[in-house]
């Protein structure tokens, strides 16, 4: 299901709406969540949607797709940060409901294997929240990711270092050449699936992610085969579907 928004800020204020009514709709709701700038605007249209109409998020578990290695939780450029800052430190969340991958674990394959198993024991993800790179990746599963892949230690492209500089003192070499990744397999495993892309630097790769080959070598072409996968873009991002 492709949703064309008017615009960039209708489509968060989309996607936020849908998170909201998933979390009404279920008992105990386990979400996964991205970050990145096109995230931002949906964690802000949900603190509102939590001050204004009262969305609780007290029974919900969180899991995030990612976070960079080696990298400290307390950190401000690590993605523990952003979370906090973005959403967990404005709503009814219990910290110890959040989770996601540790970027310090000493032991990074223990680690993606204990968050692997913490998604199973929470039931599995309800629905999980994407994000697109400019190299096609979800979560950071860059080309090629097996369609099956886990979770999991990954290098990062060049291209995404440079596309999240900002934090990092716009030097493209001061990003972590490395990243603890939800695989594409895990993310597929979701029940449903929640795709956001807004702006006209997205343009192409939303046209390879939804109309080009499935492949690996496009981590967003997977989202093809969920069963239950919506995409919501704005106009400049949808520009070049047919
Ligand atoms: C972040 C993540 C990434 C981003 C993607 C888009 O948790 O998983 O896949 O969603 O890099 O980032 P922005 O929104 O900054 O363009």
């Amino acid at each position: 299901e492709i949703i064309l928004a008017p615009d960039a800020a209708s489509a968060c204020c989309e996607a936020a709406a849908r998170i909201a009514a998933h979390v009404r709709a279920t008992p105990e709701p386990v979400l996964g969540l991205a970050t990145g700038r096109t995230m931002e605007a949906i964690y802000r249209a949900l603190v509102g949607l939590h001050r204004d109409e009262g969305l609780s998020f007290a029974r919900c578990r969180t899991f995030n797709l990612d976070e960079y290695h080696p990298i400290a939780p307390d950190d401000p450029r690590s993605y523990h940060a952003y979370m906090r800052a973005a959403l967990f430190r404005h709503v009814d969340i219990a910290p110890e409901r959040t989770r996601l991958p540790d970027g310090a674990a000493a032991d990074p394959a223990g680690e993606c294997r204990a968050y692997e198993e913490a998604i199973r024991a929470a039931g599995g993800i309800g629905l999980q929240l994407l994000g697109i790179g400019l190299t096609g990746h979800i979560g950071f599963n860059e080309p090629p990711s097996d369609f099956a892949s886990r979770t999991r230690l990954v290098e990062l492209d060049e291209t995404t270092r440079r596309q999240n500089a900002d934090l990092f003192d716009n030097r493209w070499q001061n990003v972590p050449r490395q990243a603890l990744t939800m695989g594409v397999g895990t993310i597929m495993e979701a029940r449903r699936l929640l795709l956001v892309a807004t702006g006209a630097a997205k343009a192409r790769i939303v046209r390879d992610a939804l109309e080009g080959p499935v492949t690996p070598m496009v981590s967003a072409s997977a989202l093809r085969l969920h069963p239950a996968c919506t995409v919501v873009l704005d106009p400049e991002a949808a520009e070049l579907l047919d």
